[in-house]
């Protein structure tokens, strides 16, 4: 297994010299570690896998493999196997042979590529379709084999490229248990690109969240949850997203939000400054007394919860209330509070800012969420 080292690496496609897809990207996979990139579609998530398994010149920086720059090194000496968003398989091989390709071109010995294309087979439930060609399976089935394709290969790191996109609910949820058990029998170092919360907060070890002008924050799961670094990260972490409402800080220090809201705050930002509050679905609960009152204008029942869309007086959006028990009726009066510590607040840069110790703010801001200011 490998560890796999990134420093200042940037692409530029040939005629858009000006305009970098990539810029800047430096962070280290440690050796055994699952990282998962994340981040908007075109950011270069898939541009930079490209770029590690060396089907991508690097415009500039550098790659290590184990210490060892890579950047000139071909795709076959890199020892990494990439599973691809898009498949890329042989049509006019059988899967058997598209499983089997990688060994052939090892020359590893027939009895041996037989035995390992069959257990790959049967862990992703493949064997009774060895004998078929791509275009005689479907998407979900064509995706398995090349997994299948990369697993047996037995690689010094593997790269996903939203691997399980195009399989059906179940057999992703079956597929991403079984890519958090082959991590775990393999020690494999894996690079995962997903669009999927789940896949993303359940088998990464660390988070690489990548945003329009590069990394915007690298973390384990939980830390990127709690503790978003900016923005960018909190509306990009957490399904249904972060509500965030702007608001103003005002002369006596306080942040004010909506009409007539504000929180004692002690902070860095300035009177007059434009900040702005984030707060998750999932920690907004039913008080009949809390301070955030409005209107239901929108429920989405879910099955094991409901996602209620509460209009609130000065907001410009109605804020998204994530809800375990039955949710209130359509055009009632309702009212939430913000659970303690469950706060968070950027900057008018977009950067979090966090409360300095010992302040009321740190207490998880107050008690009751948002106080109310005569
Ligand atoms: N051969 C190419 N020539 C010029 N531009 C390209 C080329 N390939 C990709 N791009 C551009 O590079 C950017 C990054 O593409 P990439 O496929 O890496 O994005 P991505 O993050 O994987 O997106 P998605 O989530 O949609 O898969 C996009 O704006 C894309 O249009
Ligand atoms: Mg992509």
């Amino acid at each position: 297994m490998a560890s796999i080292a990134l420093s200042r690496v940037a692409k530029t496609y040939p005629g858009k010299h000006s305009n970098y897809i990539l810029r800047d990207i430096s962070f280290d996979i440690a050796d055994g570690e699952f990282v998962v990139l994340v981040g908007p579609s075109g950011c270069g998530k898939s541009t930079l896998l490209r770029m590690i398994a060396g089907l991508e010149e690097i415009s500039d920086g550098e790659i290590r493999i184990d210490g060892q720059r890579i950047n000139d090194t071909p795709p076959a000496e890199r020892g990494l196997s990439m599973v691809f968003q898009n498949y890329a398989l042989y049509a006019h091989m059988s899967v058997f042979e598209n499983i089997a390709f990688g060994l052939r071109l090892a020359r590893v010995p027939k009895a041996e590529i037989m035995r390992a294309v069959q257990a790959v087979a049967k862990m992703l439930q493949l064997e009774h379709l060895l004998e078929r060609r791509p275009p005689q399976l479907s998407g979900g089935q064509r995706q398995r084999v090349a997994i299948g394709r990369a697993i047996v290969r037995k690689p010094r790191a593997f790269l996903f490229d939203e691997p399980l996109s195009n399989l059906d609910a179940s057999l992703r949820a079956d597929m991403r248990v079984e890519i958090a058990r082959l991590h775990k029998q393999l020690g494999a170092t894996m690079v995962y690109v997903t669009h999927d919360q789940v896949e993303a907060m359940t088998l990464a070890d660390r988070i690489v969240v990548l945003g329009p002008s590069g990394v915007q924050q690298i973390g384990a799961p939980m830390a990127l949850y709690d503790a978003p670094a900016n923005i960018f990260v909190a509306g990009f972490i957490g399904s249904p997203k972060m509500n965030l409402v702007p608001g103003r800080v005002d002369q006596h220090g306080r942040l004010r939000i909506g009409a007539g809201l504000a929180l004692d705050w002690a902070n860095p930002v300035a009177a007059g400054e434009a900040v702005t509050l984030g707060v998750r679905p999932e920690h907004l609960v039913p008080d009949a007394r809390g301070p955030l009152a409005g209107t239901v204008v929108l429920v989405e029942r879910l099955g094991a919860e409901s996602h209620v869309h509460l209009e609130v007086a000065g907001l410009t959006q109605p804020l998204v209330v994530a809800l375990q028990g039955p949710p209130p009726p359509l055009a009632s009066s309702w009212a939430v509070r913000a659970l303690p510590g469950r706060l968070h607040v950027f900057a008018p840069d977009g950067q979090r800012i966090d409360a300095s110790p010992g302040t009321p703010a740190d207490a998880g801001i107050n008690p009751n969420g948002f106080p109310e200011v005569a």
